[in-house]
């Protein structure tokens, strides 16, 4: 039977790909590019070397980029209030490359090598069985016969030099990272100790604050329909710099984020399966389009649907990182925010700086800001003898409510 494996290169997947073949399956890895930091041509060879039927590298960069995070900023996806989603995001996105790479090989399963304790095992085992109901999933951590042959990492580096499988010579991190365009999270390892403060030079693609650029750097970021469509950067000459192609428009804000040492959290969150962990993360780009959105959102947007709005992009946070991308809800939810943002059109200007992101302007010809409605200096329009009334109606409630109060006082 034919198994497409879901591959990175590390030491956990070389030795299930091994593993499965000892099981008699045959084997395509199967290796998405979504922009992390790996010598693809390298995996390969590795592959091949154990004895994977194929190996398929596939770079799904812009899908990842134009259907998944800049869509995410658009929803305004923020979990628990702080995290970006980058890993829940890019799963679905891998799920569609590796189910397509199934149907195309008449595979009848797919493998992953995401542990019992995880979301990611629920991300990806959902996605595909939204995406290909008759699939079949092998998950080597959670059989029993993997895990109770292999306990932790040095039974596989046992293992992976008895079958000859190439173990890196620099021993890995201490702990698990995954990364992509939007972000690398870190956990596990000396990270499990959440008082524990993370040794030094853990962080990839931001600077340290005590190594950020002593300049601030404005950019100025236009948004349609909530989707960052393009990037102006001041040059220093009259002309500016202007960027408009998505996975080139992430490249620069992450570059410019991780000078100005933007975008690093350290966290506890609440996995799906009701534990908690801990973890690091570096979101240099989505940090500031996340933030610039946000503001641009409560210009343009009529109070009462910038609540609703709020209301319904936690419920999507919770679907995406619960991995139900693909669902009735996570549909209907994703069809409600796109409305909201029909006005969500214009400029912001921000300025990042020694691991800040200020605004600094923003334009719209589509908000509801009025400028003489508000304005000090003239009316407006405004009879300012209704606001006598609509207090004293909104103070009536008030009023017997003190009433009350204070005679069970006394
Ligand atoms: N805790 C984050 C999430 O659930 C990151 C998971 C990282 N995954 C990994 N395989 N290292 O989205
Ligand atoms: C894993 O357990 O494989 C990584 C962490 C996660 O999925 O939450």
């Amino acid at each position: 039977d034919l198994v497409i494996l879901a591959y990175s290169g590390g030491l956990d997947t070389s030795c299930i790909l091994k593993w499965l073949i000892e099981k008699n399956y045959d084997v395509i890895c199967y290796m998405a590019n979504i922009g992390q930091n790996e010598d693809f041509e390298k995996a390969k060879q590795k592959a091949t070397s154990i004895g994977a039927k194929d190996v398929i590298v596939e770079d799904l960069r812009k899908e990842f980029v134009s259907n998944y995070m800049l869509p995410g900023v658009q929803m305004g996806l923020v979990y628990e209030g702080r995290y970006y989603l980058g890993t829940s995001l890019a799963r679905p996105c891998i799920s569609v490359g590796i189910v397509n790479a199934a149907k195309k090989y008449g595979a009848k399963y797919i493998s992953h090598g995401a542990t019992g304790k995880g979301n990611d095992q629920v991300r990806f085992e959902l996605s595909v069985y939204s995406l290909w109901p008759e699939g079949k999933v092998i998950a080597p951590w959670r059989e029993r016969e993997f895990f109770t042959r292999f306990q932790g990492r040095a039974d596989l580096i046992e293992y992976a030099k008895k079958e000859n499988i190439p173990v890196s010579a620099t021993p890995k991190e201490p702990w698990s990272t995954d990364e992509n365009i939007m972000h690398i999270s870190y956990e596990s390892g000396v990270l499990e100790d959440p008082a524990a403060i993370p040794p030094p030079g853990i962080f990839k693609i931001t600077r340290d604050l005590k190594q950020a650029e002593d300049y601030p750097s404005n950019i100025d970021i236009i948004f349609e329909k909530g989707l960052p469509v393009s990037l102006r950067i001041p040059s220093g000459h009259a002309k500016s710099l202007v960027i408009s192609e998505p996975l080139a428009l992430v490249e620069a804000l992450n570059k410019l984020g991780g000078q100005h040492a933007v975008g690093r959290i350290d966290i506890v969150e609440n996995r799906f399966l009701g534990l908690k962990s801990r973890g690091l993360y570096e979101t240099p780009a989505g940090t500031i389009l996340h933030l610039a959105h946000l503001d641009l959102e409560a210009y343009a947007l009529d109070r009462e649907v910038l609540r609703l709005k709020k209301y319904l992009q936690d419920r999507m946070a919770d679907f995406v990182y619960n991995g139900f991308w693909f669902s009735p809800e996570a549909t209907y939810t994703r069809k409600c925010l796109e409305l909201s943002q029909e006005s969500v059109t214009g400029t912001v200007t921000v300025q990042v700086y020694k691991g800040n992101v200020v605004i600094l302007a923003r334009t719209s010809a589509s908000s509801l800001y009025n400028k003489e409605l508000v304005s000090m200096d003239v009316a407006g329009g405004f009879s300012p003898e209704d606001s006598t009334g609509f207090i004293n109606i909104n103070a009536l409630r008030l009023k017997e409510y003190a009433r009350f109060s204070t005679q069970s006082d006394k």
